[in-house]
């Protein structure tokens, strides 16, 4: 595996880039800086390959402001409402980093530390471990959590994300991976027309600051309903509140497991039309944030001078559900000490027609 320099980080760690390869020409360049994928290249219908994930050329301008681009998130992945919860009866403070409430880890999440890096390769591929230590109290959370990630890109063109942690005191823990995907290539044009279909029969409605209101809602008859393939863009502009509140799609979806908690399931199908590129995602965790690069407004310059305007990306940020730890009806976050917090996801490219 390749192995070279990608800078300092501000804390003055040195910082690499990984680059993991297969036998049929795909490559991944990974970063240790934030467990951040740097590119991804995968061939299309003809073989020609393209670099199918959103990012920046230099470790500056990750650092400067990224909206996590390809980065590993942590402690919890998406929201803890006004960054507060109750456990075992203590009240807990986390930094507020999203209007009054907690995103995606805090001001310092998983995604802006340096991990230590151990390249492998064995039977099923070539990779990475990534661990970090996060100390108690960090970014308000309590305990030490020692997390371990693993990337393992396979012979047959799977990224597979293995998460593992521990702590010594009671925490909640929510890890996922948020890369931004454009399969038609190098972010050259809105996601619209990629047509995507998710295994989930309901999602989760938020308030105008993408809390849960609640009640999971079904999908039937609304713009959250894929269970068919439809294309992102067919019904994003619908007058619907939920859309309202999202400023487009940025919900979570729950993945219907087949009653099996746990079980690595199929939870979404993507395919992009023009070039044939497929993306699928298997996951062990319960629900998928779908968020439809909303935010994007043409600011940020990304690699090889792209300009990434308004939904020139889409996430599938496979998780638990936002704001677990004050609702007591989703699937328990809490980690104790002495459980082990497993979970897997895994990319799969191919392609599709001719
Ligand atoms: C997640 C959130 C979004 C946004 C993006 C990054 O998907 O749910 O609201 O923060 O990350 O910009």
């Amino acid at each position: 595996m390749e192995r070279s320099s990608f800078g300092t980080a501000p804390g003055g760690q040195p910082v690499d880039v990984y680059t993991l390869t297969n036998r049929q020409g795909m490559e991944a360049r990974v970063t240790n800086y934030g467990g951040i994928i740097l590119s991804l290249r995968v061939p299309d219908r003809d073989g020609r390959f393209d670099d199918v994930v959103l990012g920046y050329d230099a470790l500056a301008d990750y650092v400067a402001e990224s909206p996590y681009f390809g980065a590993l998130v942590g402690r919890y992945g998406n929201r803890i409402a006004r960054g507060r919860f109750t456990l075992d009866g203590r009240q807990y403070t986390l930094a507020t980093n999203n209007g009054v409430n907690h995103l995606h880890g805090g001001l310092k999440g998983f995604d802006k530390v340096v991990w230590t890096a151990a390249p492998f390769e064995n039977d099923q591929g070539m990779g990475l471990v990534l661990t970090y230590v996060s100390p108690d109290g960090e970014e308000g959370y309590p305990g030490t959590l020692t997390a371990r990630v693993t990337y393992t890109l396979t012979a047959d063109n799977a990224l597979v994300f293995d998460y593992h942690a521990t702590t010594d005191r009671p925490t909640p823990v929510n890890l996922t991976q948020h890369s931004y995907f454009n399969l038609a290539g190098d972010g050259q044009r809105d996601i619209l027309g990629h047509v995507v279909t998710f295994n989930a029969d309901r999602f989760v409605p938020i308030d105008a600051t993408s809390i849960p209101l609640g009640p999971l809602r079904d999908v039937t008859g609304t713009p959250f309903d894929f269970r068919r393939p439809t294309a992102i863009g067919a019904r994003i502009q619908q007058d619907d509140e939920q859309l309202r509140n999202g400023l487009g799609y940025d919900h979570s979806l729950v993945l219907d497991k087949g009653g099996q908690p746990g079980a690595l399931t199929l939870a979404a199908h993507v395919l992009e039309p023009t070039t044939g590129r497929v993306m699928e995602v298997h996951t062990t965790e319960p629900g998928m944030q779908f968020y439809s690069g909303n935010f994007l407004d043409g600011t940020l310059k990304g690699k090889r001078g792209a300009v990434y305007h308004h939904r020139f990306g889409f996430a599938l940020e496979t998780q638990h559900l936002p704001d677990s730890p004050n609702q007591p009806a989703f699937p328990s976050t809490l980690l104790r000490p002495g459980e082990e917090y497993r979970s897997r996801t895994l990319y799969r490219f191919s392609v599709s027609g001719a």
